[in-house]
């Protein structure tokens, strides 16, 4: 039986993995810079987590998710997002009880049984942050610049940053009684899918994306006509600060983003360098979550950034590959693997990687696979230099050799490394 991994699922190989430790890392950097600690959660939560928040209406609850029972019957499902688990953790750990604003970030593997396509797998990568207690725009605003910093320090430009509010669930009440009326009588021209979210909740049927239904929803009304006092003032004072930070942004009024948890502020950074998933970041504000769990009233906001459509932009700016040893330790004589263990551990004590065969083979056999692995130095260990303490080394650059003790050879690889 021939085994490859599931559809939509990937290996991410060790050629690859350089790049993807290179922008994790810078991830990391810049969100420690704005006091965001890194927080952990389980793959698995339980599937009720996610229905009641993400909404059952949803496309990811409906249709994408991963769910199974348990052996005890339990309803389980593989985390199809950040989100929901975060405002989890946060009240089942009284994490509320710590100073405000409580600032954390995430990355890790979320699951949606999505058809695959370029950019779009059923296992993938998020880099995600969520903030509770600011209920002041300027965390938007500080989270679209903390975007835009960290692509620049990966070299990645032509993004644009698109902005919306949804407004809060007093908004929403006019809003849905007008798109209701806009939908009434087109039905019979939506999908399957779509009458059927017309009856139970008509803000989904804007999700769709299905033509015929995204030609009929070009006219129709947008939420942000529909705003209360409050969330007006609030999205004008974010553009207010998102002119400090000099972001160029779009207002879009057809984001209303898939998931249901979002209140007021939502935005998405889309490129056109990745065809038809353009979207690279996505999130908003969701005031109402953590009160809806059984925590006290928190305002949150955060986002997420696709990894694997950041890896796919940023490829060719950083060419990225994974180190080679920097030293081949042979042998040239019978019996002398004490002494080769011997001395790669003292290599490697220093910190430089060193390779060495394991299997008995001859030198010629040794040389040949150091030359394979790209090593800049080989070492030999022999029977005539055991007695005086020395090796014999090679520099593979110029095919330099020489004699040397073991202080000798580490300072001619310390030089090495130094001047690389
Ligand atoms: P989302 O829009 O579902 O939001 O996903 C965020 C990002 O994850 C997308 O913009 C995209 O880059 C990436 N993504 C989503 N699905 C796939 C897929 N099947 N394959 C590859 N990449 C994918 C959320 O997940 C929210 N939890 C974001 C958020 C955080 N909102 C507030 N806080």
């Amino acid at each position: 039986m021939k085994l490859s991994a599931l559809r939509g699922m990937q290996d991410i190989l060790p050629q690859q993995i350089p790049l993807w430790h290179y922008i994790e890392q810078k991830a990391r950097t810049i969100l420690e810079l704005y006091n965001f600690h890194e927080i952990r959660t389980p793959l698995l939560e339980h599937a009720e987590l996610f229905l009641r928040s993400i909404g059952e209406d949803t496309d990811i609850v409906e249709k994408e998710m991963y769910i199974f029972n348990d052996k005890k019957g339990r309803r389980i499902a593989l985390r199809p997002e950040g989100t929901a688990s975060l405002v989890r953790a946060y009240i089942q750990n009284s994490l509320f009880n710590n100073p405000s604003p409580q600032k954390f970030y995430y990355i890790g593997p979320m699951f949606r049984y999505e058809r695959p396509q370029k950019g779009r797998q059923r296992q993938f990568h998020q880099i995600g942050v969520e903030c509770f207690g600011i209920s002041s725009p300027s965390i938007e605003a500080e989270l679209l610049w903390i975007v835009k910093q960290f692509f620049d320090t990966l070299n990645l430009k032509k993004f644009s940053f698109e902005i919306n509010s949804i407004g809060c669930s007093k908004c929403r009440i006019s809003y849905k009684e007008h798109l209701f009326k806009f939908l009434r009588d087109k039905i019979t021209d939506l999908c399957s899918d779509c009458q059927r979210r017309f009856v139970k909740n008509p803000l989904r049927v804007l999700d769709c994306k299905v033509e015929s239904c995204r030609e009929i929803l070009r006219d129709a009304p947008v939420v942000l006509d529909f705003l209360c006092d409050k969330c007006k003032k609030h999205f004008f004072d974010l553009q207010d600060e998102l002119e400090f930070y000099e972001i160029d942004y779009i207002i879009n009024p057809r984001i209303v983003r898939g998931l249901d948890y979002y209140t007021g502020t939502v935005f998405e950074v889309t490129t056109s360098m990745l065809g038809a998933q353009n979207a690279v970041v996505a999130g908003g504000r969701y005031d109402e979550l953590v009160k809806i769990f059984g925590g006290p009233s928190t305002p949150a906001v955060g986002f997420a950034i696709g990894l694997e459509r950041l890896v796919e932009l940023a490829k060719d700016s950083l060419c990225l590959k994974p180190k080679s040893p920097l030293v081949y330790v042979a042998y040239a004589g019978e019996d002398l693997d004490r002494e080769v263990k011997l001395l790669i551990n003292e290599i490697r004590k220093e910190g430089f990687i060193a390779e060495r065969a394991y299997e008995k083979t001859t030198l010629k056999n040794q040389l040949k696979k150091a030359q394979k692995l790209g090593v800049q130095w080989v070492i030999i260990v022999g029977e005539e230099e055991i007695k005086t303490s020395s090796y014999r080394w090679k520099r593979m650059e110029d095919g330099a050799q020489g004699i040397g003790s073991l202080e000798e050879i580490m300072k001619l690889l310390r030089e090495s490394n130094e001047n690389k």
